[in-house]
C-alpha cells in the first residue's frame, strides 16, 4: 500500500542523515522542505522531497494543499493508567493548600493508590484505553508510561500488565517504566526501607520475569525518595537490564541529577529546580533532561530553566506528565505553546524537543521523531496554517487536521 502525499505546504522535522538528538544552538535548527511530497509504503516513510522531483508512482494521491506535515509528538513521560481522578484536591489547591499539605494529609499519589488497588484490571485498561486515544488523537504517536500509582506488589503488576495490554492493542510504540518507588506506602511510613527491600527483592524479579517494563523509575525528592535511595534502586533494575529514567529536582535539588547521571539514565525528567551543578553534571552525557511544562503550569511551580540549559549546550526533551495530581493533561500541543511562552524557547526548539529529542529519551530515535526513510509514518497533518509558528502561538487550539499512525489516519 502506498501513498503519496502532494503539496505539502512545508514538510517539517526532515532529517536526511539520521540524528540521535539535538543540542544547544542545534535545537534552534528546524530543517523543513517547502512545497514539498511524501511517500508512505507500508507504514514507512519511503520517500520525500520537493514537489519538483516528486516521482510519477501508482498509489493513492493525497493533496495536502496549504496543509504542513509533522512528525507525530513523542510524549517520553506519562502516568496515563490511573484510576479514577483528584479533582477535589484541585479544588483544595485553589483555596490554599500546597501539593504537599495535600501528600501529607493521605492525599495525593497515595490516594491514587487507594484508588488504584480497588480496580480491577479490566476496569483499569477501560479507563485508560480512552486516555491514550485522546493523546493520539491529539498528534501523539509514541509514549512512554509509567507505574507507581499500586504501590503494592499485585497493584503495581497490574498496572504493568495494563501497559502491556495497550501495547499489544494500539499500534503506536509504548514504552513501560517501572516506578514501584514513587511514594512511600502508609504502612511502611516509618520503614521505607523494608518498602525499598520488597521492590527490589519482590516485585522487580517479577517485573523482569514477565517483561513488563524497559525502564526503572524512582521520585527522588525530599519526603519520598533520596539520592542513596535511588542509587540503591537503580542498581537494583541495572542486574535486570532496566535502564534509568528518573523524576528529579522537582521540588528540591536532592542530587538526583547526579545519580542519574552516575546510572547513564536515559533521561532525569522535571528539573523544575536546577543549581548551577545539576546543568554542569548534565553536559557530555547521554542524558536527555526532561522538561514537563504542564507541571509547571498546573502546580504553579517554577519551570524548568529551558533557555539556561540550552544556552549551556545541552539538550531538551519536552513531555506531558499525563497524571491524576500534577498534571491532568496530555495534549502536547499545549505542552509546545506553554514551553514557548513561559520558557522562552523557539518554535524550532520546541518542535525538535517534542519529536526528535522526546523519541531519543525513549530509546526510539531509530524509529520515530523526524521525516526520515524508513522510520513510522506516523504523522501529523496540520489545518491549513500559514506558518509552523502558529502551532505554539494559537495557544489552546489544536492545529491539526489528522493524525496519521504508520501511514493510516487514526480515527
Ligand atoms: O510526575 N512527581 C511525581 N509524580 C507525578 C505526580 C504524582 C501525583 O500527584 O499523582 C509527577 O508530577
Ligand atoms: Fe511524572
Amino acid at each position: 500500500m502506498t501513498t503519496i502525499f502532494k503539496n505539502i505546504k512545508e514538510l517539517i522535522q526532515i532529517r536526511t542523515e539520521p540524528v540521535s538528538f539535538v543540542s544547544g544552538k542545534e535545537m534552534n535548527k528546524l530543517p523543513t522542505i517547502k512545497n514539498a511530497f511524501l511517500v508512505v509504503e507500508n507504514g514507512l516513510i519511503s520517500d520525500f522531497g520537493s514537489m519538483d522531483d516528486c516521482p510519477e508512482i501508482e498509489g493513492e494521491i493525497v493533496d495536502v494543499t496549504g496543509k504542513m506535515i509533522l512528525p507525530s509528538w513523542c510524549d517520553s513521560h506519562t502516568h496515563i493508567v490511573y484510576a479514577g481522578h483528584r479533582e477535589d484536591e484541585f479544588v483544595d489547591r485553589i483555596k490554599g493548600l500546597s501539593y504537599k499539605d495535600i501528600a501529607n494529609n493521605g492525599g495525593g499519589i497515595l490516594n491514587s493508590a487507594k484508588k488504584l488497588q480497588q480496580t480491577s484490571e479490566e476496569d483499569l485498561y477501560e479507563q485508560s484505553k480512552v486516555r491514550l486515544e485522546e493523546v493520539m488523537q491529539l498528534g501523539t504517536g509514541a509514549i512512554e508510561i509509567k507505574s507507581g500509582y499500586g504501590l503494592t506488589k499485585d497493584a503495581e503488576l497490574k498496572m504493568l500488565r495494563v501497559i502491556k495490554k495497550l501495547k499489544a492493542n494500539y499500534p503506536i510504540e509504548i514504552k513501560a517504566t517501572f516506578l514501584g518507588a514513587h511514594a512511600v506506602p502508609t504502612e511502611y511510613k516509618s520503614n521505607k526501607d523494608a518498602y525499598l527491600k520488597i521492590l527490589i527483592d519482590d516485585v522487580l524479579p517479577k517485573v523482569a520475569e514477565e517483561k513488563l517494563a524497559e525502564y526503572i523509575d524512582i521520585f527522588c525528592e525530599t519526603g519520598y525518595f533520596s539520592a542513596a535511595d535511588t542509587e540503591l534502586i537503580l542498581e537494583a533494575g541495572k542486574a535486570y537490564g532496566l535502564i534509568p529514567k528518573i523524576h528529579v529536582n522537582q521540588f528540591t535539588a536532592i542530587g538526583g541529577v547526579q545519580a542519574g547521571v552516575k546510572y547513564n539514565a536515559l533521561s532525569v525528567d522535571h528539573l523544575e529546580e536546577m543549581r548551577d551543578d545539576d546543568i554542569a553534571a548534565l553536559q557530555n552525557t547521554t542524558t536527555m533532561p526532561v522538561a514537563l511544562p504542564g507541571c509547571s503550569y498546573f502546580l504553579n511551580i517554577p519551570y524548568t530553566p529551558a533557555r539556561k540549559m540550552i544556552d549551556a549546550g545541552l539538550p531538551l526533551a519536552l513531555a506531558t506528565d499525563y497524571n491524576p495530581g500534577s498534571t491532568p493533561s496530555g495534549n502536547m500541543n499545549f505542552v509546545v505553546s506553554t514551553a514557548c511562552i513561559k520558557m522562552k524557547m523557539t518554535p524550532e526548539e520546541a518542535i525538535n524537543a517534542s519529536t526528535i529529542n522526546g523519541a531519543y529519551a525513549m530509546g526510539l530515535e531509530h524509529k520515530v521523531g523526524s521525516i526520515t526513510k524508513g522510520k513510522d509514518a506516523n504523522l501529523i497533518l496540520t489545518k491549513p496554517i500559514n506558518s509552523y509558528g502558529f502551532i505554539p502561538y494559537a495557544f489552546g487550539v489544536n492545529q491539526i487536521e489528522k493524525v496519521y499512525i504508520r501511514g493510516e489516519v487514526f480515527k
